[in-house]
């Protein structure tokens, strides 16, 4: 399991080996919907952490199965659990990182945006109690649609008065890692050497990976740009179709949020040598949210960096002048939808 987490930008330190010796420092994490297909093995990879001493599982169902079952691995963190919305205070109560898989996932056929009626309640509503009990928290928001969610959270962070842009983060790993596997195998690469920078949103064409700033160099002729493009902007349907109406991706997410998890507690550690692409409130744009890579700290989003979007290709340009409309248009949505219920 050593290097399980490929590094992002060189020489990044990998905590991820050493699962089973408890830590100096180490930290609170919570996983609200943690019974769900995405919760349950990413509690277990948040369990192995060597970084965490203890481990909020919440859910309104069927947690407490989840909680004993996880309880019994023998790594350093402590499990509890908390049902219903009576419990969800103390599930956050001290908690550094809070991440979010609660929400009902895509069946064949839907959008992203076709989940936020029932989405955006659930976000509101675990936000407000963040807001209330762990304000200090890096907010992890992985609940779709994430172009919208993650505003919504925002707006309620601001109604509450604790919003700190630095600490909210929409969870857009996934495109990361499906951008490196899909590359290494078209290209024939070692995985673990593989990075593929993935900016602008988390749903359709504002999903896009810049494969002119593959790490390492690698050359693509104009059809493979095109074909990976399409691919990795469609993975997520690939998995929905393939479940068949059984939902969409659990355990490549549940991979891709533990590595974001990681990173952040390595930031909060003291690690200063730690970048990911998440979803952020940003200025690399016109658009008040834009996903890109940034570089994390004890106090969050420490750096956005710009170089991503500097020298792109004529297809890139094109395609980030295409995102914009419908990312901006999912950003108001979320904004207006939190502003109505204020
Ligand atoms: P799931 O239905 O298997 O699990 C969702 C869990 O959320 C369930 O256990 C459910 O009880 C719980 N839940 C519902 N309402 C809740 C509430 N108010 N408070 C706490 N928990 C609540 O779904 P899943 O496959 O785990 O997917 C969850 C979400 O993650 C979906 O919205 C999906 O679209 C999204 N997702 C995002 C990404 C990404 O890249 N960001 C990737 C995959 C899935
Ligand atoms: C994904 O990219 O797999 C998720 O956003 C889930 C989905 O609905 O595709």
């Amino acid at each position: 399991l050593r290097n399980l987490f490929a590094p992002r930008m060189g020489k990044q330190r990998q905590s991820f080996s050493n699962h089973f010796q408890p830590r100096a420092s180490s930290y609170k994490v919570a996983v609200l919907g943690a019974s769900g297909g995405i919760g349950q093995p990413l509690a277990l990879l948040v369990k192995m952490s060597p970084l965490v001493s203890a481990l909020h599982l919440y859910d309104i169902a069927n947690v407490k199965g989840v909680a004993a079952d996880l309880s019994h691995c023998n790594t350093p963190s402590q499990v509890l659990d908390f049902t219903g919305p009576s419990e969800l205070a103390n599930c956050l109560k001290g908690v550094e990182v809070v991440v979010i898989p609660a929400g009902v996932p895509r069946k064949p056929g839907m959008t992203r945006d076709d989940l936020f009626n029932i989405n955006a309640n659930i976000v509101r509503t675990l936000v407000e109690a963040v807001a209330d009990n762990c304000p200090d928290a890096f907010i992890h928001i992985i609940s779709n649609p994430v172009n919208s969610t993650v505003p919504i959270a925002a707006e309620v962070l601001k109604q509450k008065g604790v919003y700190d842009p630095k600490k909210l983060f929409g969870v857009t790993t996934l495109d990361v890692v499906r951008a490196n596997t899909f590359v290494a195998q078209k290209k024939n690469l070692k995985l673990i050497d593989v990075d593929v920078p993935v900016v602008g949103g988390h749903a359709g064409i504002t999903i896009l990976p810049l494969l002119s700033k593959t790490k390492p160099s690698v050359s693509f002729t104009d059809e493979e740009v095109e074909e990976l493009t399409v691919r990795i902007q469609n993975a997520g349907t690939e998995v929905v179709e393939a479940k068949a109406g059984a939902g969409s991706a659990t355990l490549s997410m549940a991979y891709a949020a533990a590595r974001f998890v990681e990173s952040s507690l390595r930031a909060l550690d003291g690690d200063g040598d730690v970048y990911e692409c998440s979803y952020v409130q940003s200025d690399l744009t016109e658009l008040p949210f834009f996903a890109s890579r940034i570089k994390l700290g004890k106090k969050g989003v420490e750096a956005i960096i710009p170089s991503d979007l500097q020298g792109l290709t004529e297809y890139e340009m094109q395609a980030l002048e295409a995102l914009k409309p419908e990312l901006k248009a999912s950003i108001e949505k979320g904004v207006g939808f939190a502003q109505k219920q204020a």
